[in-house]
């Protein structure tokens, strides 16, 4: 094993089937992830972001090309690659701690019940849950459930964490503790990170390389951002950090200039002229 390949994906592209015929969503998804990294994925809604994270959970299969885990291709879902998805997706039925309970006894490491109940506690302690262990997800804030999810992801100790838009339905203030919380954790442990953002400062602050994606059909990884900034990161000393906003305006210009998705009104209105003229001809 070496920690230059420990995830890697190569050539990933695929096609879904569709009433029209195949959708060629990804092509040539090339990317080597280190042990450890912190990787943000970024791109405009629907260019496939969603789908490079399942091809990596091994909840959609790649029609071309594939990923591989230390030495091992990714052909299935495994507790090695744990999912946090936008909506916590937590059993209602059971407490935060039950939550947790139930993934752990999933990665069957045949811990005693003292064991079990000191792990448990352990992972919602990490993300400062452990007031609320015994409460049922609808007694719990959106932060919170999202804190919970968080544990019992890292409970099953993944090599990978994969994240999709993991704060995106949180409001500002919340976001940025959850944001605070994920940089401590990943200090702590060092897992791999693969998450998934549309939040620009999200990814700068949390991120070694910030991987952008261009627009689909047949997305593929436009350019990739290293962050070069020192670890603790403070985002209220970030704020006027001149490296930080120039990260910053790098991913801003790749979404908003080079795949720019929706056209301006005035290009819009420009175009519209444009084919009024064209029509008017035509009649002429
Ligand atoms: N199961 C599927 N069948 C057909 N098309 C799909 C399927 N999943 C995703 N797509 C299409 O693939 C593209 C990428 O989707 P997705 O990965 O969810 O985008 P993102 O997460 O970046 O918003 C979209 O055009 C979407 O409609
Ligand atoms: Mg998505």
């Amino acid at each position: 094993m070496t920690a230059k390949h420990h995830l890697e994906l190569t050539q990933v592209g695929i096609d879904f089937p569709t009433p029209k015929g195949p959708f060629t969503a990804l092509t040539d998804v090339n990317l080597k992830i280190q042990k450890g990294e912190f990787i943000s994925l970024i791109g405009h809604s629907g260019c496939g972001k969603s789908t490079v994270l399942n091809i990596i959970a091994g909840l959609h299969k790649a029609t071309k090309g594939g990923v591989i885990l230390d030495g091992h291709e990714v052909n299935e879902p495994g507790p090695e690659r744990a999912v946090v998805f936008q909506n916590h997706s937590l059993l209602p039925w059971l407490t935060a701690y039950k939550n947790v309970e139930l993934a752990v006894k999933q990665t069957s490491k045949g811990r005693s019940k003292a064991e079990m109940r000191d792990w448990v506690e352990h992972n919602l302690e990490l993300v400062h849950m452990s007031h609320a262990v015994d409460k049922l997800p609808a007694e719990i804030s959106g932060g919170m459930k999202q804190r919970v999810g968080i544990a019992r992801a890292l409970a099953m100790e993944p090599k990978v964490l994969l994240m999709d838009e993991p704060f995106g339905a949180l409001d500002a203030l919340t976001r940025a503790h959850l944001q605070d919380s994920i940089m401590e954790i990943h200090a702590d442990l060092g897992n791999t990170v693969v998450m998934i953002t549309h939040d620009v400062d999200e990814a700068v602050l949390l991120s070694d390389r910030i991987v952008m994606m261009t627009n689909g059909p047949s997305a593929t990884i436009g350019e990739i951002l290293d962050i070069e900034l020192q670890r603790p990161r403070d985002r209220l000393a970030l704020a006027d950090n001149p490296q930080y906003n120039h990260y910053r305006h790098e991913v801003l210009t790749f979404l908003y200039e080079k795949q720019r998705k929706v056209e301006s009104v005035a290009e819009h209105r420009k175009k519209a002229q444009g084919k009024t003229k064209a029509n008017d001809a035509s009649v002429a």
